[in-house]
């Protein structure tokens, strides 16, 4: 059984070539950088915030947003040679088919379609708490029954209707065959980064030192029990489950990790780039450095402006607002958020959508699965498939306990690329690299280890999430993958 079986590089490539699925390679740095803060500003730093600083970390948490920059700057840097080696689309799923097989690009696929399915997900429903709060602001209200809820006041049978309705739309726009029209994201994006700037001027006026502190609160028994939402790590070795404290701090930077989630799907648009060697690593780079900047910012401002246990865990940033008295400034920040958070949305659905389809275009899910439709010429059926699920999902399930599967999910594929690099660097040293790590292979190792650690530092319960979504993803590549691949038609025909 051959499950090391690699695509090569110059098949991908070729598979670029086919006219029937040539993309126009227009991109620009500049436009790659807009596309990625566009995906990556989002539900992490306008609701993520608020949650952690409450339950985990107080203000600390403008260390935990560094040292989730930290571990995703050194992917960042894997992605970035990747793209500019296999300038193809498919991200760390065809760079790992090309280097560590195919059961691992499997492995990566099945958690990428986690990451930007639960992505979606998650942003929806930050995007509901954003609408509903906007809709208080200007007094017409949405009804709580149908609107989004936490887990303390979730029960089984509640529909976060305003969420559904999203998806929805969306997903017949993208069915449909709507370009993500670049001026529209251009905008929106313009948008997004106006109500940041506009939260850590604004909030300046209003930040008051004692608030700092402390700046890391002392250690406290966990707001939520111990059991099975204690970090994996705490478990493991026996330490007292506590929240808050350092160990506090580095829990929620694997937490707040989701608001960096997105830079790595800048490396899906590699064929979309005009000079996709010289482009792609600034675009990833470009967008990690300015959101970085941006969320330590939020974070210090917001985290001044209200004592840390008295934040609004689910609309932080408005509410911080409102509570000093500035409601137009509330709502202003609502309805930007809620224009911001779309375009979130709609891109990681195309995301999971184009993974999907590349893998049934391998062979690895079915054919027929990924025929795009005639009439619309998009992938009608995945496009679908991934609505319907990311509407039960986000319409049906409590906000707060999704993020850390997609944190799993993403940093399970950044793992998997920082090594790669050094083993693509030995099985291939041919291959032209425009962009190399520096120090290879102890960054991409470091790289590595850095989201290892995170990883333990999700809770149990994420990780026995997790260990099934991997389950079901090996039988459904041992029982179908596995023997309809084209690359081993291709092998076999040989
Ligand atoms: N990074 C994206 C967000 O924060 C997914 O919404």
């Amino acid at each position: 059984m051959n499950v090391l079986r690699t695509k090569s590089i110059e098949q991908s490539l070729e598979d670029t070539d086919d006219p029937e699925f040539k993309l126009k390679k227009k991109l620009t740095a500049v436009d790659l950088t807009v596309f990625g803060i566009g995906v990556v500003i989002g539900a992490g730093i306008f609701t993520l915030t608020g949650e952690v600083a409450a339950d985990y970390a107080g203000p600390g948490v403008v260390f935990s947003f560094m040292i989730a920059a930290i571990c995703c700057a050194l992917a960042a840097l894997c992605y970035a040679e990747f793209a500019s080696t296999v300038p193809v689309a498919g991200s760390a799923y065809t760079f790992s088919y090309a280097t560590l097989g195919e059961l691992v690009a499997w492995i990566i696929g099945w958690d990428l379609i986690l990451e930007l399915m639960l992505g979606a997900s998650v942003v929806a429903q930050g995007w509901s708490t954003y609408l509903v709060t906007f809709l208080d602001e200007i007094g017409l209200g949405w009804p709580d029954s149908i609107g989004p809820a936490d887990s303390e006041h979730f029960s089984w049978g509640h529909v976060n209707l305003a969420a559904v309705l999203l998806i929805a739309v969306l997903t017949t726009l993208i069915a449909v065959g709507i370009k993500e029209s670049l001026r529209v994201n251009l905008v929106l994006v313009g948008i997004k980064l106006f109500i940041v700037m506009f939260v850590i001027v604004a909030g300046l006026f209003y930040v008051s030192g004692a608030n700092y502190h402390p700046f890391i609160p002392p250690a406290s028994d966990p707001i939520s029990g111990s059991g099975l939402t204690q970090p994996l790590i705490q478990w493991a070795f026996g330490i007292e489950p506590q929240t808050f404290g350092v160990l506090g701090v580095i829990s929620a930077a694997s937490v707040v990790f989701f608001a960096y989630i997105g830079f790595d799907v800048v490396a899906t648009t590699a064929e979309e780039a005009r000079d996709p060697q010289r482009d792609l690593p600034k675009g990833i780079i470009f967008s990690l450095l300015i959101c970085t900047a941006l969320y330590v910012a939020v974070a210090l401002v917001i985290t001044g402006m209200v004592p840390y246990d008295k934040i609004d865990p689910s609309a932080a940033l408005a509410t911080a607002f409102r509570d000093v008295g500035k409601s137009g400034f509330a709502t202003l920040i609502s309805a930007g958020a809620v224009a911001g958070l779309t375009t979130v949305v709609m891109t990681l659905i195309i995301g999971a959508v184009r993974v999907l389809f590349a893998m049934s275009r391998d062979g690895l899910l079915p054919h027929a699965f990924g025929k795009t439709s005639p009439t619309t010429g998009t992938p009608v059926r995945i496009t679908v498939t991934i609505g319907v699920a990311v509407a039960v999902i986000a319409g049906f399930t409590p906000i707060d306990k999704l993020e850390e599967m997609v944190n799993i999910g993403t940093l399970t594929a950044f793992t998997l690329v920082s090594i790669a690099i050094p083993v693509l660097r030995r099985s291939r040293p041919d291959l032209e690299r425009p962009f190399r790590v520096p120090l290879s292979p102890v960054l991409p190792i470091v790289s590595a280890l850095v989201c290892v650690y995170l990883m333990l530092n999700l809770s149990i319960e994420t990780w026995l999430r997790f260990l099934v979504w991997m389950v079901l993803g090996f039988v459904i590549y041992f029982a179908y993958g596995h023997s309809h691949s084209r690359v081993r038609e291709v092998e076999k025909a040989r």
